[in-house]
């Protein structure tokens, strides 16, 4: 089977019906044409079933039967006797489907050998852009930038593994008119590391705006240079282009080292990029007869975004001083990723603040002509990262925090443990489990909460090794490759050819929720929420952790004691694979 349990289940569950009721009902016929839903889904109980099929529901009113009479008809037309036992029908006309015993151990027997563990790349593979992480040179790069890192760097992982053609795009706020007071303010201080070309020589960067910014607010002469730069930069004059090349790098740098540490692989491409471009966008838009001119500025005015009087908002594409904006950029950008890079797929994650921005951009360039209808883009929104204390997070000095305190703190804490536990231990060991449980903690909090939610950073929560935070994950992980150490198992040599036997409670459950793995893939895949695979692998821990306490693996007899330890072998290669995902690194000790 090429794709997961639940999917092959819809497609089968779409043809029973289509050959049932083909022809019965235009409106019908329309659906099946296009995209029928079969509404298949995992059991809410699993007392009922593995899954279940509602469609009987949905489709009274077309047939005009009673629903009961019509999943009869659905299940005499439906063949899934190599996956299921013969399917009932429960209530008014659910049917429901338990899996086979044989089936689920033949199942079992493709996910030990193999090590994708039985998922078969996707057969429309796409080239997907994932727009992440991209904060603004010279300025802090702050929790929001770590949350769209951590999120998007995880998508793309997930998209990746799913085999398409991922491109890991950072649009970095490179370009702007706080280019012209930094410029100004580096040939008054820095005028040195101009004429050196020493980006080193600005030092931290957030200090030097912080600088810029109270020049240019106190002294109206520096402010009016501050113009003048802008004009420069944007005409390439070379000492301004060369100052604003230090910026980048410097930025750049910084950034790179917080890259480094989470292991986050991502391209540049900035907003500058774009910059010969967006005379195009706004020309184009005028042709096509978008454009207003409103108090001086060039835009488009919206459909369904009014003000408080009900009136239509407008999209700004240049203001009234000629300048071109970040609406005007992200304009540009869809247009080049959709003719140059030619994507299929376009991921912008971004904070919730921004969600109205994507819409209108998405909207303008749908009405331009420039959006294909095929192509999907979604703005991956996430929520606020706040304090313990539900404020801001901030130091308990009250400064804002970095990000590179922020993990430094959470290795720090990890080290901490690691001493009092198993203070004995080589250094270097002790310093890699530290790094893999700090950084592991901070990528699972953000990844395991609904990205839409605000979610609450707080260092003991996610370090705690109960629960579904990392280093539960870790543990269990641990656990199972121990299981092996003791009992000096070559898991990968484990017979595999030798059949599987699931023959207690514990085992079937075990081996049911790591079939689902395929389908919670695919739902992540689509819909675009890595937390639905944290608590994937939280739940396989805790099944796991159910199935080791009641049944004995080293000390059973054969058949079962190789069966089990394929069981074993299975979840931690799940374990491994799903973390792997999530950016997150295992450890064979801890
Ligand atoms: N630089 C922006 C910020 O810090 C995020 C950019 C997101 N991507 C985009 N194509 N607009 O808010």
């Amino acid at each position: 089977m090429s794709t997961s349990i639940l999917s092959e289940l819809k497609a089968r569950f779409t043809e029973a019906c289509l050959k049932a009721f083909e022809g019965t009902d235009a409106a019908l016929n329309q659906e099946f044409a296009a995209n029928f839903d079969p509404s298949v889904t995992p059991a809410k109980d699993t007392k009922f079933g593995d899954y279940q099929c509602n469609a009987a529901l949905g489709l009274t009113k077309k047939l005009k039967k009673k629903p009961h009479d019509i999943a009869a008809q659905i299940i005499e037309h439906l063949y899934v006797s190599d996956l299921c036992e013969p399917p009932t029908i429960a209530g008014p006309g659910f049917i429901n489907l338990f899996l086979k015993r044989d089936f689920i151990e033949a199942q079992m027997v493709v996910m030990q050998k193999s090590d994708r563990l039985g998922i078969a790349p996707t057969d429309k593979p796409q080239r997907v852009i994932v727009d992440f992480s991209s904060p603004n040179i010279a300025k802090e790069m702050h929790v929001g930038h770590l949350r769209s890192t951590i999120i998007g760097d995880s998508i793309a992982r997930i998209l990746e593994f799913q085999g398409h053609d991922v491109l890991r795009l950072n649009h970095v706020g490179d370009w702007g008119t706080q280019f012209g007071m930094l410029i100004t303010y580096l040939k008054e201080a820095y005028p040195d590391a101009l004429t050196k070309s020493d980006a080193l020589a600005l030092g931290d960067l957030v200090t030097l705006y912080r600088e810029a910014k109270k020049r240019f607010d106190l002294d109206p002469e520096f402010k009016d240079a501050s113009r003048l730069a802008v004009v420069d930069l944007q005409s390439g004059q070379p000492e301004a282009t060369k100052a604003w090349q230090l910026l980048c790098e410097q930025s750049r740098r910084e950034f790179q080292k917080l890259y480094d540490a989470l292991d986050i692989q991502l391209i540049e491409r900035g907003e500058s990029f774009y910059n010969s471009l967006l005379g195009n966008v706004v020309e184009d838009l005028q042709q096509i007869g978008l454009l207003q001119k409103d108090q001086g500025a060039l835009c488009v005015f919206l459909e369904g975004f009014t003000n408080k009087e009900g009136e239509p908002l407008p999209l700004i594409v240049q203001k009234s001083d000629g300048a071109y904006n970040y609406a005007t950029t992200d304009l540009a950008a869809l247009r080049y990723r959709i003719t140059q890079d030619k994507a299929d797929r376009i991921i912008y994650v971004t904070d919730m603040g921004q969600s109205g921005h994507f819409a209108q951009v998405f909207q303008v360039a749908k009405r331009a002509g420039w959006l294909p209808d095929a192509m999907l883009v979604t703005h991956v929104a996430f929520g606020l990262v706040l304090g313990e204390d539900g404020k801001k997070l901030k130091t308990r000095s009250g400064d804002t925090i970095t990000l590179k305190s922020l993990l430094d703190e959470a290795i720090d804490r990890a080290q901490i443990d690691i001493e009092a536990r198993n203070p004995e231990a080589a250094e270097a060991f002790k310093q890699e489990v530290a790094e893999a449980v700090g950084l592991g903690a901070v990528k699972y909090a953000d990844l395991s909460q609904n990205r839409t939610s605000d979610y609450r950073f707080s260092f003991d929560k996610m370090l705690a090794l109960q629960g579904n935070t990392a280093p539960y994950m870790l543990y269990a992980y641990v656990r199972v490759r121990g299981i092996g150490r003791k009992g000096e198992i070559d898991f990968d040599s484990l017979e595999s050819s030798q059949s599987i036997h699931l023959t207690t409670e514990p085992e079937l459950v075990l081996a049911k929720h790591l079939l689902q793995l395929a389908e919670v893939i695919e739902a992540v895949g689509e819909d675009l929420f890595p937390n639905r695979l944290c608590q994937y692998l939280f739940e396989l821990s805790q099944k796991f952790n159910q199935f080791f306490e009641q049944c004995p693996v080293l000390d059973s007899p054969e058949p079962e004691r190789t069966s089990r330890l394929c069981l074993c072998h299975i979840t931690a290669k799940t374990l491994k694979l799903g973390l792997n995902l999530l950016g997150i690194k295992v450890l064979e000790r801890m």
